[in-house]
């Protein structure tokens, strides 16, 4: 993939970051067009770098833009960049939403919320008339649950988080409350104020991630669930020489 614009003179990036950089840098060099006016910002370490690309493309054709975040993370990067903040009252139809990942299938379905905002990722992604992922090497898997191990997160009203967790056993899974900063932090709060569960389940619960989605918002509690099923376009994967792969 090549680009039109003048590089910068930025410092040069090894293994991981490097292959950040190239997958955000690809991704808005190919989806983030002049004529997009409402661009949807994800969270994560990769996104940061996407900002950073967009910023590159001058303020003349930014000035036109609004931005949307998925987070204070990404609130932060857009107002930083001196970009124009948007929100998705103003702007329910976005043109391209760009957002990081915890792990991608072949199909493109992924696993999302490693940093607790996979709700308004959502919105973002679903509002998006192209939804586009970026990450590193590591985040590419066979089949959801190799890679991040963890567990899906999964956002739920504080009261239901017992129920729940009840509930995600009953359905083969291993719950774990995610903890803030600590364990006298207390639990994660997320920016709509649930908690989190990190839920690992056996590699046949992902045989279908679509099935395995809708089974778990079914359960009365759950605000949103960090599985990502047939919503992304394509997906840049950076690699640690600075190439990329790109998959659709
Ligand atoms: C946050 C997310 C992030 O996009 C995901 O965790 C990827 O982050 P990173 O770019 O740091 O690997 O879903 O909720």
């Amino acid at each position: 993939m090549s680009s039109s614009l003048a590089p910068l003179v930025l410092k040069p990036l090894e293994g991981v970051e490097a292959a950040k950089r190239a997958a955000a840098y690809a991704s808005v060099d190919n989806h983030v067009l002049p004529e997009h006016k409402v661009v949807g910002i994800g969270s994560g370490s990769t996104v940061p770098y996407v900002v950073e690309r967009i910023v590159q493309q001058g303020p003349k054709v930014n000035a036109a833009r609004w931005f949307v975040p998925t987070g204070f993370q990404s609130k932060e990067l857009i107002v930083q960049a001196g970009l124009n903040l948007g929100d998705v009252d103003s702007f329910p139809v976005i043109d391209v939403t760009i957002d990081g990942a915890d792990e991608v299938d072949p199909s493109l379905n992924c696993i999302k919320g490693g940093g607790a905002c996979q709700l308004r990722e959502k919105v973002l992604a679903e509002a998006a008339k192209t939804f586009i992922v970026v990450a590193d090497y590591r985040k590419e898997s066979p089949q959801l649950g190799q890679k991040w191990t963890q567990g899906v997160p999964i956002e739920v009203a504080q009261f239901a988080y017992a129920s729940v967790m009840r509930k995600l056993e009953a359905l083969g899974g291993k719950p774990v409350l995610r903890m803030g900063g600590g364990a006298k932090a207390g639990p994660c709060v997320t920016d709509n104020s649930g908690f989190v569960i990190d839920c690992p389940f056996p590699a046949s619960s992902f045989s279908s991630p679509s099935d395995l989605l809708a089974k778990i918002k079914l359960m009365t509690g759950v605000v949103e669930v960090g599985l990502f099923c047939d919503v992304a376009k394509a997906a840049y994967f950076g690699n640690a020489d600075g190439t990329i792969t790109s998959r659709t």
